[in-house]
């Protein structure tokens, strides 16, 4: 029976969401190959024992540096902060280890090159954190443009708005800085809208945008000191596919009231497709060639027939959440390491989206379209 040894780095929000997809991916999927859980990694000690144990890793360790070399562990998920990914990920990659890294890749476009060219240099896969168009509903949107059910795809809209940093009191913090935090919307939110638009439509070419900072300020937390913002809240842009499609990608992170809107159209010359992540297990589809009299948008809810939806309950209708997301792409990045193929988004395809993020904030900047191949 083939063995797999996993580290998960990070013990935060995706740290969590990792250990759990490595735990339950062979529950959910069935399989001959051992996931091993061998290594829960963060910087305090207690905690990260603590956390270990809850999740069924067989050691707790502070220093990832000490996971380089260890022969027990063929894949680690790297679930730090952005400014860490890039370090990490090619100092892994160099020895042999397969890296599931979240994203954006890194700070810079510069860190996100060298990332990708040390996987071209090594045999270990590689993948990044794009979790939502892991989701049946999404596989089965991109199934039926495949098919040619909205006939040629023509436009597509995408927005994305969470409300985090919607209130002006909230602290400035390593988010706030580019040396931390590196990009603002663009690296947070913005790049799983393209993960989108590059599955369903083809690879993004050109664009024009633009970018705001609403809250140039934020208090800093313990003292009546504020200081300076220095990444973006909103951004916008228009863009051209390669098909020569057109589109538009809006973000913000100081929307009132969105949670987690990741709301898309995928328009075509016969029909539409409109997704909202706040409503993930729904897929709205409009197709013109039904009589005029009937016409309208019907909600597929996903069940058994959008794999893979199956693997987790039979009944439709249950409904999947977010961590399931992690789940099936866990399964992904296993399929991939254990038949040998690219996954995706490799370290790569993850470049391309790197190039869209920095190029909204270089054409912001310069206030002209950009090509961004
Ligand atoms: N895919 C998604 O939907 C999604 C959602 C949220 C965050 N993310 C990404 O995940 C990454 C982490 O974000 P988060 O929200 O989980 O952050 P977090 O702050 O909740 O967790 C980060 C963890 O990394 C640990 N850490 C920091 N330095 C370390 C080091 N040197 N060694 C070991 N551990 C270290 C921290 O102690 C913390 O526990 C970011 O890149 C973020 O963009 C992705």
């Amino acid at each position: 029976m083939a063995s797999l040894g996993v580290a998960v780095i990070g013990t935060g929000f995706m740290g969590k969401c990792h250990a759990m997809a490595w735990s339950h991916v062979r529950a959910v999927f069935g399989g001959e190959t051992d996931i091993r859980l061998e290594v829960l990694c963060d910087t305090n000690e207690g905690m990260t024992k603590q956390r270990a144990g809850e999740a069924g890793f067989t050691r707790a360790e502070t220093d990832w540096r000490r996971l380089l070399d260890d022969p027990r562990i063929d894949i680690v998920s790297i679930t730090t902060p952005n400014n860490l990914h890039r370090e990490m990920a090619i100092a892994f990659l160099g020895t042999g280890k397969h890296v599931w890294c979240e994203k954006p890749m890194a700070l810079t476009l510069e860190d996100a090159e060298a990332m990708a060219a040390a996987a071209e240099m090594s045999e270990a896969k590689t993948l990044l954190g794009y979790n939502y168009i892991r989701n049946p509903a999404i596989t089965h949107a991109r199934k039926l443009i495949q098919e040619g059910a909205l006939g040629r795809i023509i436009h597509f809209r995408g927005q994305v708005d969470e409300d985090y940093q919607a209130d002006e009191n909230v602290p400035w913090s390593w988010r706030s800085r580019l040396e931390t935090g590196g990009l603002g919307v663009l690296g947070d939110l913005t790049c799983h809208l393209v993960s989108f638009a590059h599955f369903l439509v083809g690879d993004v070419t050109e664009i024009c945008a633009d970018i705001d900072t609403v809250h140039k300020f934020r208090p800093v937390p313990g003292s009546n000191e504020k200081r300076a913002v220095e990444n973006e809240d909103i951004a916008h842009a228009m863009v051209r596919f390669e098909s020569g499609a057109t589109g538009l990608l809006m973000a913000s992170r100081a929307a009132h009231g969105r949670k987690n809107m990741i709301r898309i159209e995928v328009h075509g010359t016969k029909g539409m497709i409109a997704f909202d992540q706040e409503r993930m297990n729904e897929l709205q589809l409009y197709v013109a060639d039904e009589p005029a009299a009937e016409r309208g948008f019907k909600t597929i809810l996903t069940g058994a027939l959008h794999p893979p939806y199956g693997a987790f309950t039979p009944a439709p209708g249950h409904q999947l959440g977010f961590n399931e997301l992690k789940v099936i792409e866990c399964k992904h990045f296993l399929d991939c390491i254990e038949n040998d193929i690219e996954a995706y988004v490799n370290f790569a395809e993850g470049l391309k989206i790197e190039k869209i993020i920095h190029g909204i904030a270089a054409s912001a900047a310069s206030r002209r379209w950009l090509d961004v191949r």
